[in-house]
């Protein structure tokens, strides 16, 4: 996977300071994310690594530092430019409309891609019929694509949970997002649905070039599919490089990997 070549600095992050009142969350945190590859973000919990997504999807607005978007610097991002420029999100904490069937959830993922608006739906009926064909077109491809056609109708709040977060990721993927960021896609589940999971992201990567920010605690899937990994320790920076790297770094070995991972 270290071999891999990847293309220009997409997104950089120079100096990034977060505090939530007298709380500091992330301090001074700096890293940069290559078009095309799966980066990760690791640390024990409440670190700051869901934060840092909250950064680079505008949910959370740092005191310092500075994010430049494709060659744009910017203070901080915001939720619609974030959303705008294809960063596309799931959560640590799914976040599905339970009631709903998988297909339905899926489809609210196209929300920022439906042009129509309610009055021209009514105005111009057959050009929204049209572009709703589309829309329909794309949710199936993705559900084919995540193997999921036999749940599609099914209301997400009866499927077990590694089943819901697949369906999250499907939602994420209907954005058609230039940047996936995964919070903790494995969490909670056993070993064959993660690497069901580890193969939906590296195809998701491989064969759309989506570039993947991840957040995972299993150091197995991590050291072997990202290709380079930052190292959060309760709002510090403790290392950032290859696995290999990171893997070997005394800081991060005593304070995070230790002996028994
Ligand atoms: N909106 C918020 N308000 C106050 N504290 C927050 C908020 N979001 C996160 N925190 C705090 O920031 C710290 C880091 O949290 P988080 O980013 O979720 O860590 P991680 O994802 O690494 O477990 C925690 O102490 C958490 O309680
Ligand atoms: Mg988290």
């Amino acid at each position: 996977m270290n071999e891999r070549n990847f293309g220009e600095v997409i997104l950089d992050l120079k100096g990034i300071s977060l505090s939530f009142g007298a709380m500091r969350v992330l301090n001074n945190i700096s890293f940069n994310v290559r078009q095309g590859e799966i980066r990760s973000i690791i640390g024990p919990n409440g670190a700051g690594k869901s934060s840092m997504l909250n950064v680079i999807n505008g949910v959370y607005h740092p005191q310092e530092g500075e994010i430049t978007f494709r060659g744009e610097v910017r203070k901080e991002m915001k939720v619609h430019e974030a959303a705008g420029f294809g960063i596309a999100r799931t959560f640590q904490n799914i976040a599905l409309f339970k009631g709903m069937s998988t297909l339905d959830n899926i489809m609210t993922g196209r929300n920022l891609k439906m042009k129509s608006s309610m009055l021209a739906q009514a105005i111009y009926w057959g050009k929204a019929q049209k572009e709703e064909i589309e829309h329909r077109k794309k949710v199936e491809e993705i559900i084919d694509f995540l193997e999921i056609q036999a749940i599609r109708k099914t209301p997400v709040g009866r499927l077990p949970y590694g089943m819901q977060k697949r369906v999250e990721l499907g939602r994420a993927l209907a954005a058609e997002p230039e940047i996936l960021l995964l919070d903790e896609p494995m969490a909670g589940m056993n070993v064959e649905e993660k690497e069901d999971m580890s193969r939906f992201v590296l195809d998701i990567n491989d064969e759309f070039g989506t570039t993947i920010v991840l957040i995972e605690h299993d150091m197995g899937v991590v050291m072997d599919i990202s290709d380079r990994v930052v190292v959060l320790d309760y709002g510090r920076q403790l290392a950032d490089g290859t696995p290999d790297v990171v893997r070997s770094n005394q800081d991060v070995i005593d304070a995070y990997l230790g002996v028994s991972h």
